[in-house]
C-alpha cells in the first residue's frame, strides 16, 4: 500500500485516488499530516491563489420544521428559545457587509417551506439588492425547498446555495434522521439536483466524526463531492448537543482533537481532489480550537464566514454545544481576521465576491461545447 507521501504526490500530479488511499490520508498524523496540509496549500497557491473570500453570515431565525437527531435547533427541542430577526435588521446587516467590503452574504435559517417564508425571502432579496446596488454575492442556506421556491429566490438575486448532505452514506443518514418523507436521503439528493438545474453555484458538505462514522465513510464523502461536481464545500466536526437524541451516543465519539484533525485532513484532501472549488473554514472548527479556522486556511480553505447577525441573537442559533458565542464576536472583526490570515501568507479579498472558479469553468465549458 502506498505511503501518504506517495499518494499526495500523485494527487498533486492530478491522479484520482482510490477510497482506500483517501482513508489513509484521513488517518495521517504527525509528519504525514503536515505533508498533506502543505501539499494542499501548494495546490491552493497554484490554482486559486492566496485570496480568502468573506461571506457575512446572517442567521435569520432558528424555527425549524425538521427534527434531525444531531441538531440543537431541531423541532423537538423545547429548550431552545425561538427567534426571528426582522427584515429591517437583516437589511441593516447586509448594508454593514456591503459598506465594509464583505462583497458576499450567506443567509441561513432553520428550514421553513411555508408560502409566507418563501415570499419573505424573495422580498428580502429584492430589498437587499435595492439597498446595496445589487453588488453583494448572495448565498442561501435555507434547507430543502421545492424547485419552484429555489427558482423564485434565484430570480430574486441569490446565486449560490449551500445544502449539506451531512453524510453520503445512506445508512448513516438514516440513523441521524427520523424515518419520514421530510428527512429522506433521496429527497436531499433531489433538492441538490434541483439547485443545479436552477443555475445556482451549489455547495454541500458533511459532518466529521459522527457516531458510527468511519474514515472509509469520510473517504466516500470526498468521492461523492467529486462525483456530484460540487462548486463549494462547508464541512466541520460533529459536536454533540445536550438537547438532542444523539447526545446519548457521545461516549462513542472520537476525541475532539481527533475530530478536528480529521476535519482539517478532509479540507486538505478535498483541495487536492478538487483544486478550484471554494472551501469554507467553518465555525465548528473554531469551537474545538480557537485557531481551528486558521488551521483549515493553512490546509487549503479559502472562504471565511464571519457572523454579522445582530448581537443578542447569535446565542439562540445554537446548533451544537460549544458554539463560539457573541462574546467572541471580537474574533470576527475584520482587522483581527485580516491579521490572522496574513500570518498564514494569505489575504482577505476585500470587495471581491469570490465566486467558485470551478463553477465559472463549468459554465465556460458548457458554453464552449
Ligand atoms: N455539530 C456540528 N454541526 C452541526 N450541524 C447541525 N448540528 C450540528 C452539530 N451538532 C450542521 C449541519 C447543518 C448545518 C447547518 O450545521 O451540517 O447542515
Amino acid at each position: 500500500m502506498a505511503a501518504v507521501g506517495a499518494i499526495v504526490k500523485a494527487m498533486v500530479d492530478g491522479a484520482v485516488p482510490s477510497r482506500e488511499e483517501l482513508s489513509l490520508l484521513l488517518a495521517a498524523t504527525g509528519g504525514d499530516f503536515e505533508r498533506l496540509c502543505s501539499a494542499a496549500q501548494g495546490v491552493r497557491w497554484a490554482r486559486v491563489g492566496p485570496d480568502v473570500y468573506l461571506r457575512g453570515l446572517i442567521e435569520l431565525g432558528n424555527w425549524c420544521r425538521k427534527d434531525c437527531y444531531y441538531c440543537g435547533i431541531r423541532r423537538g427541542n423545547a429548550g431552545v428559545r425561538r427567534y426571528a430577526i426582522s427584515d429591517d435588521d437583516a437589511l441593516e446587516s447586509a448594508r454593514f457587509a456591503h459598506s465594509n467590503g464583505y462583497a458576499s452574504l450567506a443567509i441561513q435559517a432553520g428550514e421553513d417551506a411555508s408560502p409566507a417564508f418563501i415570499a419573505r425571502i424573495e422580498n428580502l432579496l429584492h430589498r437587499i439588492a435595492g439597498s446595496t446596488k445589487g453588488e453583494l454575492g448572495i448565498t442561501l442556506s435555507l434547507g430543502e425547498q421545492t424547485p419552484a421556491a429555489y427558482q423564485r429566490w434565484r430570480a430574486a438575486g441569490a446565486m449560490r446555495y449551500l445544502l449539506r448532505i451531512e453524510t453520503s452514506s445512506e445508512q448513516l443518514y438514516a440513523g441521524l434522521h427520523p424515518a419520514d418523507a421530510l428527512h429522506s436521503f433521496s429527497g436531499r439528493l433531489a433538492a441538490l439536483r434541483a439547485l443545479r438545474a436552477c443555475g445556482y453555484h451549489v455547495g454541500s458538505g458533511v459532518m466529521v466524526g459522527l457516531p458510527g462514522q468511519t474514515l472509509d465513510d469520510l473517504a466516500n464523502d470526498l468521492l461523492w463531492l467529486r462525483d456530484v461536481d460540487i462548486d463549494m464545500v462547508g464541512l466541520g466536526p460533529y459536536l454533540a448537543h445536550p438537547q438532542t437524541p444523539l447526545w446519548a451516543r457521545r461516549h462513542e465519539l472520537w476525541p475532539l482533537g481527533v475530530r478536528l484533525r480529521v476535519a482539517i485532513a478532509m479540507v486538505a484532501a478535498l483541495r487536492l481532489l478538487m483544486p478550484d472549488i471554494n472551501i469554507a473554514a467553518t465555525t465548528a472548527l473554531q469551537a474545538i480550537a480557537p485557531d481551528g479556522r486558521e488551521r483549515a486556511i493553512a490546509a487549503g480553505a479559502n472562504v471565511l464566514m464571519p457572523n454579522i447577525t445582530p448581537r443578542g441573537r447569535q446565542d439562540d442559533y445554537s446548533l451544537y454545544d460549544r458554539k463560539p458565542q457573541a462574546a467572541d464576536a471580537q474574533s470576527d472583526s475584520l482587522p483581527t481576521l485580516a491579521a490572522r490570515v496574513e500570518e498564514l501568507g494569505c489575504q482577505i479579498a476585500i470587495g471581491n465576491q469570490g465566486n467558485s472558479r470551478h463553477f465559472t469553468k463549468r459554465l465556460e465549458q458548457s458554453a464552449g461545447g
